[in-house]
């Protein structure tokens, strides 16, 4: 019965929302130093040799609802450094909280998901933590967290007391996780969506073809499946271009398709960009003619234009609303993975009118890598 239960209930809707996004990186301690400082995390639990973990370095920061792990390997047969020497630094698991870790991993594996982790427990004083993991695109993964019998911070084996100091620096306030992008392979996205709709139980949202997405260089196709309760990831493949785009210098540095990039909300942007241009975060930027052009078509709505043209955050507006977003370079070694600032004032897309200059600032950083 368990399982007639756990297949005719989709996967997608026993996920209440983001759990915490873990990184295998090279160097946990500096990850977990770069994402406090520049980013205004907060180092909230760490695990390591001196909680008992020999073969792990794994630091939890937090920010708002917003939950980052960085862990690095200890010992040169680890997984982690496996994984690391492929692909660099990069997010390895999308975790979300669900309302029973077993019934979502049997109906997931039911429909055809890969199977990672089967069910398991790890237990504390605070109770026992229920997981399991599924696999999607490249090698990253999705834990499923129930903490429905666990009172702890985190995780068991993690720690709360004796933790990095936090750095001094204006308060940045990002407090969401608002969507996941991933990168899959060319003429591998219908398969993605496939997976995420059939197995998952996600709904589409919304699709572009390489012909809204394009530059005069590079194209891309993209859908947005979401599950209407927080969980909201777009999927990306290139398109053939006249050079390299942009994603396929993603799949060929990343080596495999993985996560493009993550995006934080804020209720004010403003503050949050001032506040991590202030600590040293770099970001795309547009160019002049952009802001010349955003004001010609958008300047009715009613923000803060000259902080922003100042800051220079993007600005996009839809039938629905407007969105007000800035996306960083790669904030890892490889041209991967990097993070965008989002707030939104009722839109509910991902800045399309955007895209284009965002792109054509990412070809001439690809230039500049001899990428393109
Ligand atoms: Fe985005």
């Amino acid at each position: 019965m368990t399982t007639l239960d756990a297949t005719t209930t989709a996967p997608a809707s026993r996920l209440k929302g983001w759990d915490s996004i873990e990184f295998y990186v090279g160097n946990a301690r500096a990850t977990a130093g770069f994402l406090t400082a520049a980013f205004g995390f907060e180092v909230t639990a760490y695990a390591g040799p001196e909680t008992g973990r020999d073969d792990v370095a794994s630091y939890l920061l937090e920010q708002g609802d917003i939950r980052f792990v960085v862990t690095a390997g200890l010992t040169p047969d680890s997984p982690i450094w496996t994984h690391v020497r492929e692909h660099g630094d990069g997010a390895q698991d999308l975790a979300f909280v669900v309302d029973d870790a077993t019934m979502t991993y049997e109906a997931a594996i039911a429909r055809g998901a890969r199977s990672v982790s089967e069910p398991y427990e790890l237990s504390d004083e605070h109770g026992t933590l229920r997981l399991a993991a599924i696999g999607t695109y490249g090698e990253t993964k999705h834990t499923f967290v129930d903490r429905r019998d666990y009172s702890g911070h985190y995780c068991p084996g993690y720690v709360t007391t004796g933790l990095p100091p936090m750095p001094a620096g204006q308060p940045v306030g990002l407090d969401r996780i608002d969507h996941v992008v991933g990168n899959v392979e060319i003429g591998k996205l219908d398969e993605w969506v496939a997976f995420y709709e059939d197995v998952m139980g996600f709904r589409q949202l919304r699709h572009f073809d390489e012909h809204q997405i394009a530059t005069e260089y590079s194209a891309l196709r993209s859908t947005v499946v979401t599950n209407d309760a927080g969980v909201t990831m777009p999927l990306n493949e290139p398109a053939d271009g006249l050079k390299r785009s942009q994603i396929q210098e993603y799949l060929d540095t990343y080596r495999g398709p993985g996560v493009q990039h993550i995006a934080l909300g804020t209720g004010d942007i403003v503050q949050a960009i001032r506040a991590l241009r202030s600590r040293g975060v770099r970001f795309l930027e547009a160019n002049e003619e952009y802001f010349h052009d955003v004001r010609n078509r958008l300047g009715y709505l009613e923000v803060p234009w000259n902080a922003i043209e100042q800051l220079g955050i993007l600005v996009d507006s839809e039938s629905d609303g407007h969105l007000l977003q800035l996306f960083t370079e790669p904030i890892t070694d490889r041209p991967t993975v990097f993070i965008e600032i989002i707030q939104r004032g009722g839109a509910t897309g991902f800045g399309e009118g955007n895209f284009k200059a965002l792109f054509e600032s990412i070809e001439r950083e690809q230039e500049r890598r001899g990428h393109l």
